[in-house]
């Protein structure tokens, strides 16, 4: 059995038999280098971003089983979003049944503000786990302040949005790595069990060698990726961090936060980063909508060996939908993922047909949740004392979904290292905001923000 095969069916173990599970991981714990706080082997989240995916994550880290956690502390720039993520947490059945032994968060351990972070993980201690599930523009901000204080992080994907702030997260993670801080990335199908058997079986040959890859986010609209003026009297910062699809400097766009899934997958089962990107895009219905993206992309990935990478994403009401991603081999088709994250059900055909009698094999078990997995494996590395560290693989996709997004806003072919390179920061001075600031972004007397012009803006993608 293979070291994967192997770690996985013991994470299977473990998630079935979930009460053994607890019980067997403190025992195994206590034996374990004591690498985490707390005298009773509990591990104390902070939440600090307390919208859906935060809010999810709390709740996987719990579903993971692996050990008692107990989230203690939250921050969030809204007081109705993180009063809303609390309320939701409290009242889930997994929470409540066990009274305050999973969320016990007193009300002067919850931060409203710009630096509400800090104090939240104020009342961590070193080896506790932040989540830091923010819009990535605060992501680099955030993991400064969590590797000062030596916590383990659980960071949200994309982790950066540009070249700099690109460059940045490596340099710090170098930190991190120092201190042996676990940090787990949200780029939860790298731990998906199917998607794992189908990497070894692409690495062993079963496709023979890939030739072509093409993966599809095609979809109605979604998130903010298109976003009506801001209301009068609304803080024009507020509006847009409630609207982060909307804006470059918070999310990285809808490329950055809707493709990044299907191109890590992609990169992942060819097993390399590309190396240029060009590609196409453009903006057919803008009606009053003021934000910055396109409403569709087409990008075209070259790896060093010339192979493509082919990948469409759009937020198009009323055209075909596809979320699914493909890699064409000299001897075979893979399925690498089939509607969504999850259920990925990989599977490999002879030809380049989907046919039922070429199919040569499907995943058999029943899949797991991929964002429980991630946590299980990020408290197992924790409790065990195991390096643990996802934040290259998290930075070199979100440069590479940032290349792919670049290539098509200014209608250049633009190439790894110019991309990692670049020196268009979208929001210099983004760890200095108050709740008072005015926006990196500020909108021009139309209440318009600045939007790319393929061909015309070339060197950065907008002019501010
Ligand atoms: N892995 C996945 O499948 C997945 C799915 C959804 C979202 N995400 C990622 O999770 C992150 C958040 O997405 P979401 O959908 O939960 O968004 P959301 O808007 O629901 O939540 C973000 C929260 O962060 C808060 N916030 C913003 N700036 C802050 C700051 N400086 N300090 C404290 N709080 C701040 C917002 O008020 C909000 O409550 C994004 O990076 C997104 O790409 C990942």
């Amino acid at each position: 059995m293979s070291q994967i095969e192997n770690s996985n069916s013991s994470r299977r173990e473990f998630l079935k038999h979930s009460g053994r599970a607890a019980a067997a991981t403190t025992i195994l714990a206590s034996a374990a280098p004591k690498v985490f706080a707390g005298e009773d082997n509990t591990i104390r989240l902070a939440l600090v971003g307390c919208g859906g995916r935060g809010t999810g994550a709390i709740l996987n880290a719990i579903e993971a089983k692996n050990g008692p956690v107990k989230l203690v502390a939250m921050a969030d720039v809204f007081e109705k979003r993180l009063d809303f993520s609390y309320e939701h947490l409290i009242n889930k059945d997994i929470i409540k049944s066990q009274g305050n032994l999973l969320v016990d968060v007193p009300e002067d351990q919850k931060f409203i503000g710009f630096d509400g972070y800090k104090k939240a993980m104020d009342c961590l201690r070193p080896g506790d786990v932040v989540v830091l599930g923010t819009p990535p523009g605060f992501r680099w901000v955030h993991f400064t302040y969590a590797i000062e204080k030596g916590l383990n992080v659980f960071m949200e994907k994309p982790v950066t949005v540009d070249g700099p702030t690109s460059r940045r997260m490596l340099e710090l993670n170098k930190k991190a790595i120092e201190k042996d801080l676990k940090v787990g990335v949200g780029l939860m199908c790298r731990h998906c069990e199917a998607r794992q058997e189908l990497f070894e079986r692409i690495q062993g040959g079963e496709i023979g060698d890939i030739t072509m890859m093409r993966s599809y986010r095609l979809a109605g609209l979604t998130g903010s990726a298109a976003v009506g003026p801001k209301p009068e009297g609304a803080n024009e910062l507020l509006y847009q961090i409630s609207n982060f699809h909307a804006f470059l400097f918070l999310s990285g766009g809808a490329v950055s936060d809707f493709l990044i899934h299907n191109i890590d997958e992609s990169c992942w089962m060819k097993d390399a980063w590309p190396v240029k990107a060009t590609a196409i895009g453009g903006r057919h219905y803008r009606g009053d909508s003021v934000d910055q993206n396109f409403d569709s992309y087409a990008i075209e990935y070259t790896f060093a060996d010339g192979t493509k990478l082919f990948m469409d994403g759009r937020t198009m009401p009323g055209c075909h939908s596809e979320f699914a991603g493909y890699a064409h081999g000299s001897k075979g088709l893979a399925v690498i993922s089939s509607a969504g994250h999850s259920p990925a059900k990989c599977r490999i055909y002879k030809g380049h047909n989907m046919d039922k009698e070429n199919l040569q094999w499907s995943f058999a078990a029943r899949e797991s949740s991929p964002y429980v997995l991630e946590w299980f494996d990020l408290l197992d590395a924790i409790r065990k004392n195991k390096p643990y560290n996802e934040v290259e693989r998290g930075t070199m996709a979100s440069l590479v979904t940032s290349m792919g997004r670049m290539a098509a806003h200014t209608g250049q072919v633009i190439t790894l290292d110019q991309m990692m390179n670049c020196e268009h920061e979208f929001a210099p001075g983004i760890d200095k905001l108050t709740m008072e600031s005015p926006s990196p972004l500020p909108a021009d007397k139309d209440g318009k923000y600045p939007i790319p012009y393929p061909g015309i803006i070339k060197k950065q993608e907008y002019l501010s």
